[in-house]
């Protein structure tokens, strides 16, 4: 009887792509899938560690595994992600029928760990492979410890509908005070161009037309090849020349690095959808400045005053934190008006979640009480819910001979 694994995906693209690639890994050892992980041998939880919700999530799910690990012990237990990275020995005293952590940057030993955790008897001890941490150690051996993983992938029969998803940088080097993300994923590196056309030929030749490109910040994308610097422009003409490609967008962006020569591929490349997420995250300039974002509510402004200007038809989206330290109602209001200003297609909007070790935690106060962040948010989505229905009304107008 071949070996069953579950594996639960929480967060972001990154981690729906990494559960991808351990998915495959775990395939191409043998062992076949379980919807159900009261019935699997080796059970995973691929983590998200930006809001604390997302982690409280992980460690009652684990809470729930007990029996199922004292029924026996020879099943594996492990949690991968940036929760892995952030919590690391922590996991253990919260969960300690855990049997490994392996932080988003060690994927590549997923394997060799769990074949070793197999075949060891007597179980050797917890085991923890993670990356080190980038305040308290060099660049180079940071970088060295966040391994970039992209094994070979193999298309499910079945899977060609979806967009297939592409990284083309790992890591994050914007300093957001609130974000723990830079932390967990380390630096920023992007991968070579050739390496993402070959993987994006290879998906093609398997049935695939429509991918994401995916990176932390995706547009601060840049590759030194000799003398030219290769940017997520080029790289999306590059792509676009692919046979087999019929459909192309890229996530997350970050506002400052929305450049015309962008914004121009964009337009003049059919196959690329005219479509944005860059994130906010507020729309006041002193709640920005704490942030650590680096632009003015203004600038977004006129950033998003461009993309609609240059690019016909083109729609946005958003991400907001509400409750931010010290965000008063002046400041909310100021976001409230940017959404309405950017009509954004939709909005995602999260209550700031304090985090252990970022800028935001060691230098400000939580001090939005929790009804008036819920408050925020509610309002907020409203706001958004309402500009969301007017553009569906309008483009649904636009659509019918009727009314054209
Ligand atoms: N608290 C709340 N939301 C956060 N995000 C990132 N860090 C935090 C935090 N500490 C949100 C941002 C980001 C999205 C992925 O998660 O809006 O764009």
């Amino acid at each position: 009887m071949p070996l069953q694994f579950y594996i639960e995906t929480l967060g972001c693209q990154m981690n729906v792509l990494d559960s991808e690639l351990a998915c495959s890994a775990l395939l191409r050892m043998g062992m076949v899938p379980n919807d159900a992980p009261n019935d699997a041998d080796v059970v995973l939880f691929n983590t998200c560690s930006v809001r604390q919700h997302a982690e409280e999530k992980v460690y009652s799910a684990l809470g729930r595994l007990k029996n199922w690990k004292e029924e026996n012990p020879q099943r594996i237990l492990g949690v991968l992600g940036c929760m892995a990275q952030k919590d690391q020995k922590q996991v253990f005293r919260r969960a300690p029928h855990v049997d490994f952590v392996l932080g988003p940057g060690r994927l590549d030993v997923l394997i060799e760990t769990i074949e070793r955790l197999l075949n060891a008897t007597p179980r050797p001890a917890k085991t923890i492979c993670t990356s080190l941490h980038r305040a308290t150690n060099s660049l180079a051996d940071v970088l060295e410890s966040f391994r970039l993983y992209n094994p070979e992938r193999t298309v499910a029969s079945g899977q060609t509908e979806e967009p297939a998803l592409v990284r083309i940088t790992f890591g994050c080097d914007q300093c957001c005070s609130y974000c723990v993300v830079p932390f967990v994923r380390g630096p920023e590196q992007s991968r070579s161009p050739q390496d993402i056309a070959d993987e994006v030929q290879h998906l093609a030749d398997q049935g695939i037309s429509t991918f994401t490109l995916i990176g932390q910040a995706v547009n601060s994308y840049r590759y030194q090849e000799g003398e030219h610097q290769f940017r997520l422009a080029d790289l999306l003409y590059r792509l676009s020349d692919i046979g087999g490609v019929e459909q192309m967008d890229f996530v997350t962006n970050y506002p400052l690095y929305m450049t015309d020569d962008l914004l121009q591929a964009v337009r003049d490349l059919p196959k690329v959808l005219k479509h944005f997420h860059v994130p906010a995250q507020s729309g006041s300039d002193s709640i920005l400045k704490r942030m650590n974002r680096h632009y003015t509510a203004g600038q977004y402004r006129e950033m998003a005053d461009r993309i609609y200007g240059m690019i016909p038809g083109a729609t946005m989206t958003s991400d907001f934190i509400v409750g931010f330290c010290s965000e008063t109602d002046e400041d909310f209001e100021q976001t409230v008006d940017l959404v309405k200003h950017c009509r954004f297609r939709n909005s995602f909007i999260f209550k700031y979640s304090e985090r252990a070790g970022t800028k935001a935690a060691e230098l400000y106060a939580d001090d939005v009480p929790e009804e008036v962040k819920k408050y925020r948010n509610n309002r907020l989505l409203e706001v958004q819910i309402e500009i969301s229905r007017q553009l569906s009304a309008k483009k649904e107008a636009d659509s019918c001979p009727l009314t054209r």
